[in-house]
């Protein structure tokens, strides 16, 4: 008989200070650790080459966020937080040259598993390195994207929005998506309990999990709406939409704490679309 491995212990949820290299710290364990179950639980939503904005299902096929679909071929693509790299594929299907970064290794072991199974023609590089120090040279890509990758983990976005101004070729856009920050101040909860205010929406602290040793285990960090439009005007872009997908009616899935009840009442994600000039 093997020996007994005891359970790790439950990590403890809390709201306290996180800095840069602890948010990174955390995010990488936290990414490496899990990234098994995401792909297993929302693989199928996100599907192999499609372009998913956000848990209400918004495809960029439809919302043409990045420009028209038929205007991408030849773009220099970055995207951040790749994850397995669906829009990346999808993106490289439509002719573009996707570059798909990532922290996790093991988020990029999941989009290799998928290129390798892949039939489509498109292959995509992978790169894993925080988003805080993007590996490229200035002026290398038309365009970037996040579909909820890096930004709403990272203890200094300007520092990332800054990094992606300077890797944009003048006139490349950056569009991306984060946690809607009204959310902040409610139960991160499916059902009823839910739609009850319980928190300040004006409390920036960071929500942190920690393990017994109080090491910061998966930490996400808040930012008003008015905060979020600061950092990128602060990085030197320009924000020239705010979109906030309404719940589809087709859309039956829950995803965490976003659903369809919570959906139809109050906005879960919040798109910015930013570009330097
Ligand atoms: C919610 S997942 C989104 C992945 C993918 N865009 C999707 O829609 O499935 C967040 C991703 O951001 C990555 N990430 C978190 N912090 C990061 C950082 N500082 N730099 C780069 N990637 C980061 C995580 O490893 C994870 O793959």
């Amino acid at each position: 008989m093997p020996p007994e491995v005891p359970e790790a212990p439950e990590p403890e949820a809390t709201r306290r200070a996180a800095d840069v290299t602890e948010s990174s710290r955390a995010s990488r364990g936290w990414w490496d650790r899990n990234a098994d179950d995401y792909q297993r639980e929302h693989g199928t939503f996100l599907g192999d080459d499609r372009f998913v904005w956000c848990p209400e299902g918004l495809d960029e096929v439809e919302a043409e966020l990045l420009g028209p679909v038929e205007s991408l071929k030849g773009l220099d693509v970055l995207e951040i937080g790749a994850g397995a790299a669906q829009c990346s594929r999808w993106l490289a299907a439509q002719g573009a040259r996707p570059v798909a970064l990532d922290l996790s290794h093991r988020q990029l072991q999941h989009a290799r598993r998928i290129a390798a199974d892949y039939t489509g023609s498109a292959s995509v590089p992978l790169v894993q390195a925080d988003a805080g120090t993007l590996p490229f040279a200035d002026g290398s890509f038309d365009l970037a994207c996040s579909a909820y990758g890096a930004l709403p983990f990272v203890a200094d976005p300007v520092r990332v929005l800054r990094e992606v101004r300077r890797v944009l070729r003048p006139g490349g856009r950056f569009v991306f998506s984060v946690t809607h920050p009204i959310r902040w101040a409610f139960p991160d909860e499916p059902g009823p309990e839910g739609l009850s205010v319980s928190a300040s929406y004006f409390d920036r602290t960071p929500y942190v999990e920690q393990d017994e040793q109080g090491r910061a285990v998966y930490v996400e960090h808040h930012r008003t709406v008015g905060d979020r439009v600061r950092d990128v005007v602060g990085a030197g872009l320009r924000l020239v939409d705010l979109v906030e997908p309404e719940w589809p009616e087709w859309n039956t899935q829950e995803w965490g704490g976003w659903s369809p009840l919570r959906g139809s009442l109050i906005p879960g994600t919040a798109i910015f679309v930013c570009e330097r000039d």
